[in-house]
């Protein structure tokens, strides 16, 4: 059977736990997710942000506002900084949406280097794919929650502003760390909320819709705990991004 997957693609391979033995991508990425609810005990995203997400129109909506602000706010733009990216290394964006940090990412680490976006929405999945075709940008699906790669294969792991959807936080996050190198960097984006009387309010709105607010301590706490070294944080209004090298 002819091979029929991107360059890009075939460089994902070996990193995979169980890659697959006759690849395809119909769409540009590579399923390793399969159909939804999930059988095998994972948490499942529910929510109508997450739903609108999953549409082709929210897809869309999505892709032309985070252009827009990215283009004035900084604290929005490419990590590439914080996760110490150089020329070479193999770098993964989790919860990738349309795919533009993981293009600004490929730049960074040139065409010797990988950046895989990975998502679970076909939608974002489908329009990153026909966006952003590169020799070194590569498409997946898959949950965050269960990542299909194997311990310590990538240089450098961040996820913008997916966190507060996914049912499971902190699988995510030990996940991201399973598969980063030991010396490898991790920065990721939430959206927070300060203690105080209204936080039950900043807690239960975006609960309705399938989101959360984290406090400002719980992102550093939590990859502390799952063996993170050199933790920072730096916070714009209610963004806040952390960041750390990962001890061993
Ligand atoms: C607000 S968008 C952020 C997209 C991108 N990081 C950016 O900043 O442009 C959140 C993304 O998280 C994805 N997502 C939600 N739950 C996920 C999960 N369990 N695993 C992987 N991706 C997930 C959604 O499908 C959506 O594309």
């Amino acid at each position: 059977m002819s091979v029929t997957i991107s360059p890009a693609v075939q460089r994902v391979l070996p990193l995979l736990t169980d890659p697959p033995t006759a690849p395809t991508t119909p769409h540009g990425y590579l399923d390793q997710l399969g159909p939804q609810p999930a059988a095998d005990g994972r948490a499942v995203n529910t929510g109508f942000v997450q739903s609108l997400w999953s549409s082709r129109i929210g897809a869309s909506l999505f892709d032309h506002a985070a252009t827009a602000a990215r283009r004035v706010v900084g604290i929005l733009q490419s990590p590439a900084e914080r996760l110490r990216l150089q020329p070479g290394h193999t770098v993964l964006d989790i919860a990738c949406g349309p795919g533009e940090i993981t293009t600004a990412l490929a730049r960074t680490v040139g065409p010797g280097g990988l950046a895989v976006g990975i998502d679970i929405s076909e939608s974002m999945l489908t329009r990153a794919a026909h966006r952003h075709r590169a020799g070194n940008t590569a498409f997946l699906r898959a949950d965050a929650q269960r990542l299909p790669l194997r311990d310590h294969t990538v240089d450098a792991v961040t996820c913008i502003a997916g966190l507060q959807l996914i049912p499971d936080p902190d699988a995510a996050l030990a996940e991201m760390i399973r598969v980063l190198r030991p010396g490898g960097y991790l920065a990721v984006l939430v959206p927070t909320v300060r203690t105080g009387p209204l936080e039950l309010i900043g807690r239960y709105v975006p609960g309705a819709g399938g989101a959360r607010l984290f406090t400002e301590t719980e992102i550093p706490d939590s990859v502390v705990g799952f063996g993170l070294g050199g933790v920072d944080t730096r916070r714009l209004g209610t963004i806040q991004w952390t960041w750390g090298r990962k001890i061993r």
